[in-house]
């Protein structure tokens, strides 16, 4: 049963930080295996776009705000994208009796989307 839904556009323009500001978001919003995975590539402002539209599309399938670090991108060897909780996020999904959690990212050089399901 599906017991949360969200999705996020981000435009990709409001993440190409310059240095101080990618490290005052680094610590705010993005963990340090995400600012590894982006930093490795090329279009690393995609990249954080992405990362961003998935944190706010986790928010929506909450249906209120989580602390940002809470909700960690990882990717699976395919390059397939998951989610991990931690804090408060991970409290809710114990709470909430969440059993699967379905993340989907694509970018572009202007726009990233991203779209989460909860399942119980
Ligand atoms: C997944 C795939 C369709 C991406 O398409 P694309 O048009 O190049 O790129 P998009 O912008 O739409 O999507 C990129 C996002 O797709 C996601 N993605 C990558 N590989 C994926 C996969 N195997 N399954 C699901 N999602 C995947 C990631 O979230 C990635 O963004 P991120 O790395 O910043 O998180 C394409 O890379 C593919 O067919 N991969 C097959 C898996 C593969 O060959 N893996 C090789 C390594 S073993």
């Amino acid at each position: 049963m599906i017991v949360g839904l969200g999705i996020d556009l981000a435009e990709v323009e409001r993440y190409r930080f310059d240095e101080r500001t990618r490290a005052a978001f680094a610590r705010k919003v993005y963990t340090e295996a995400e600012m590894s995975y982006a930093m490795r590539k090329r279009n690393w402002p995609e990249r954080l776009a992405g990362f961003f539209a998935a944190k706010e599309a986790a928010r929506k399938a909450f249906g209120h705000a989580v602390p940002w670090r809470d909700v960690e991108v990882g990717h699976e060897p395919s390059g397939r994208p998951t989610i991990f909780l931690h804090g408060a996020a991970r409290t809710l999904f114990e709470e909430r009796a969440i059993a699967r959690i379905h993340l989907t990212i694509t970018h572009t050089a202007t726009t990233a989307a991203a779209v989460v399901i909860f399942e119980r």
